[in-house]
């Protein structure tokens, strides 16, 4: 089974990223948050800087372009390609209401003859490999059969179904059914994104897909960094081993040279995650997130590492 580490924005970062491969070796490509170009196809500095291959090493990374312009797609692609990326992916799932309004992420489901004439526009001149990173609609799963219609006129190098509309934002319950009937359609190789957060979810989605080749994790991984190597027959996630990845993060993310306020503020986000990993630590997790200066989560990341109860088995959201 190939399992990629699936985009999370504020989450999976360059940094994390290479001290994930570092501590967790285990997940088979990851794809960077997205980054939104400008009308011209630029895009941040800091982003451009976060996908240099000498940031990313031997990972094998797929970066990711949320627009609904064909040319600044293709002028992105065209600076990565030149990075040296051979595959990009579009978004076309982000939820967020701005986004959308905008006609951009899942926004782009709506209106199948501008999807059509983007691909179009977007297929006969990219300079690399497309893959595209999908819900199953805008208000509905059950506009996924005109939306698969769509990606098939296309030579997509992968179609990445995170199997919810974007109603569900990420809370509905993913809609196996409407991934089942894209599966017996879709033309390019197919991976199902959603709710895969634990050897079980795994094992059941592998019952009912025995064909599937292709998953793509988030927030499980996000949670349990170990998950890939859980899902490969590993052993399970350990305490001090979450201990250092967690010590390793924090040192990278201000060697990297990002202010100690913003990385703390990037390491209470994934804390949001990795807190299902220590049940009944409300207290405890409380100062953490109430910490104010380094020294100060320092002392609250190790109360709850040598306080708290650890369970690797718990699971995302309980
Ligand atoms: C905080 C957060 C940030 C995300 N950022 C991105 C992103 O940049 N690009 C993207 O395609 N999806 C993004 N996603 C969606 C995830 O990649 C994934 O599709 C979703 O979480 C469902 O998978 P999961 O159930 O395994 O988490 C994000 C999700 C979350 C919760």
């Amino acid at each position: 089974m190939f399992l990629s580490f699936a985009p999370m924005e504020g989450l999976t970062d360059a940094v994390y990223r290479r001290v994930h491969r570092r501590f967790f070796p285990e997940a088979d490509r990851y794809y960077a948050p997205f980054i939104a170009p400008d009308a011209a196809g630029q895009f941040r500095r800091s982003h451009l800087l976060a996908l240099r291959p000498e940031e990313n090493g031997d990972i094998d990374l797929v970066p990711q372009i949320l627009t609904n312009s064909a040319d600044a797609f293709l002028a992105a692609a065209g600076t990565l390609a030149e990075l040296g990326y051979r595959e990009v992916n579009l978004n076309a799932g982000c939820p967020s209401g701005t986004v959308v309004s905008k006609h951009k992420g899942a926004g782009l489901l709506g209106d199948l003859a501008a999807l059509d004439a983007f691909l179009n526009a977007v297929f006969s001149k990219a300079p690399v490999a497309v893959s595209v990173k999908t819900r199953l609609g805008l208000h509905s799963t059950a506009e996924f059969p005109a939306l698969l219609a769509v990606y098939n006129r296309y030579p997509l190098s992968e179609l990445i179904v995170h199997a919810r509309d974007r109603e569900g934002m990420y809370r509905s319950r993913p809609d196996r059914a409407a991934f089942a009937a894209a599966m017996a359609d879709c033309r390019c190789p197919i991976c199902y994104n959603g709710d895969v957060f634990t050897p079980s979810d795994h094992a059941s989605l592998r019952r009912e897909f025995p064909t599937l080749e292709r998953v793509m994790l988030g927030r499980g991984a996000v949670t349990n960094p170990a998950l890939f190597r859980v899902l490969r027959g590993g052993k399970a996630l350990e305490r001090e081993e979450l201990r250092a990845f967690h010590d390793a993060l924090l040192e990278a993310r201000l060697a990297a040279g990002l202010p100690p306020v913003f990385a703390l503020a990037r390491m209470k986000e994934l804390w949001y995650y990795m807190i299902w990993l220590f049940p009944d630590s409300a207290r405890l997790y409380k100062a953490v997130n109430k910490s104010r200066n380094l020294a100060a989560y320092r002392d609250a990341v190790s109360a709850l590492f040598s306080g708290a109860a650890f369970d690797p088995a718990a699971r995302f959201g309980g």
